[in-house]
């Protein structure tokens, strides 16, 4: 595919609000068994190869997550551009918005049309609220409902403390009955599968998850996802994945193991080490966005693919294309710049490259002078 034959999101008639195509890229997210022409392969570990019937996937009332892979939420990250770029990547599974504060879209802080807005290929999606008080956690779900979500997930991790302190994110795991309250409230205010991200606790000596879930299944909670590290560890140390084995023997419903899991080998290890019903990858798949097809692949056949460097020129290329498309310029060069450090990370010569470009003050200009670059080396026509 030449990257100008990338269809990024065109204004809509009134020419106010950039329009989502259902077809950002032009060919269709290849599917493992037939995504073999650009893929070099390298990698060989026939020790995990666990036939067809790997990560067969989980169920979230009438929403099916097959195979059972999710992109965790990130905030500044898992817009919807981003969530299309690892579509386009070959993944299956479920893919989650960044976290939207349900005070911050009611008041009109936050763009509800920006950050809500789904695009056609996207599904099954979730979107994330953040909040403690359960009415408008459930006016938020509604509007969640209204833009055509599938799974509406509750934030009960966030370790920042200007989500803590007014009693959201893993604040909630220090109050099992406001928790219980808040999640309540959304499973009742509407009609999808509820869902809750959350961490062990708040800290080593308050690890209060396995009560908390037990409150989140008895209010109908549909699934949860733990990334197996405290509020107070931040990121620090290593996701405890023993944690995770625990959570899945305490509850009924389907539980998603997530942190540190860095490339497709380690994913599979965490799956059959804790039995868990899905895995959710998050920074891994900012710098690989195809690792969750190379999770699949390494599971059916004990080997997965690398993209060429001509693919991932395309998809950088493409997805810029679709940031400036989708504005505003601002956001838009400011979220190529973090991306660019991320995709480009081992590439060679993209360390002048990232020094070069990160004086731009337009994404136009920034967008050029990277196919210049990508041009030049061989990568791009
Ligand atoms: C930049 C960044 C932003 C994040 N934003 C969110 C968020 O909005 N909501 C959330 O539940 N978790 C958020 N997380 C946590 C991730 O979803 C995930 O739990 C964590 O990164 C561990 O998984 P990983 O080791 O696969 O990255 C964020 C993590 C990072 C690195």
């Amino acid at each position: 595919m030449n990257h100008e034959d990338a269809k990024p999101g065109s204004m809509d008639r009134e020419g106010m609000r950039p329009s989502v195509s259902s077809t950002p890229f032009a060919s269709p997210a290849p599917r493992p068994s037939t995504a073999r022409s650009e893929y070099e392969w390298g990698v060989n570990s026939p020790s995990l190869a666990g036939g067809c019937s790997a990560l067969p996937g989980y169920r979230l009332g009438p929403v099916r997550v097959s195979p059972g892979l999710a992109l965790a939420p990130m905030a500044g990250l898992t817009d919807l551009t981003f969530r299309r770029v690892v579509r386009r990547c070959g993944h299956r599974g479920l893919v989650v918005s960044e976290i939207l504060s349900s005070e911050g879209l009611i008041r009109g802080r936050l763009d509800a049309e920006e950050y809500l807005r789904i695009a056609p290929d996207e599904h099954p999606i979730a979107l994330q609220l953040s909040g403690a008080d359960p009415e408008r956690m459930a006016e938020a779900a509604r509007w969640c409902e209204g833009e055509g979500a599938d799974v509406v997930d509750i934030n009960m991790g966030c370790p920042a403390s200007k989500v803590t302190k007014g009693f959201c994110g893993a604040a909630l795991l220090r109050d099992t009955a406001l928790a219980a309250r808040v999640a309540g409230a959304v499973v009742r205010a509407v009609s999808l599968p509820v869902t809750v991200k959350m961490r062990l606790g708040w800290s080593e000596s308050e690890m209060t998850f396995l009560e908390v879930a037990r409150a989140l299944e008895s209010e109908g909670v549909a699934g949860l996802a733990l990334h197996a590290r405290t509020r107070k560890q931040g990121y620090s140390g290593e996701a405890d994945w023993g944690r995770v084995a625990q959570l899945k023997a305490a509850v009924s419903i389907p539980v998603v193991g997530n942190g540190d899991i860095r490339d497709p080998a380690q994913a599979l290890s965490l799956w059959r080490r804790t039995g868990c019903d899905g895995l959710m990858v998050g920074r891994a798949a900012v710098k690989n966005p195809w690792i969750f097809r190379q999770i699949e692949e390494l599971a059916m056949t004990g080997s997965y693919g690398q993209p060429s460097f001509e693919e991932r020129s395309r998809l950088i290329l493409g997805h810029f294309e679709e940031l400036i498309a989708l504005g505003p310029p601002g956001l838009a060069l400011h979220r190529m710049k973090t991306f660019l450090g991320k995709y480009t990370a081992g590439m060679p010569g993209a360390a002048s490259l990232r020094g070069a470009l990160g004086s731009a003050k337009e994404p136009g200009a920034l967008l050029e002078a990277l196919g210049e670059w990508l041009r030049e080396s061989g990568a791009a026509p």
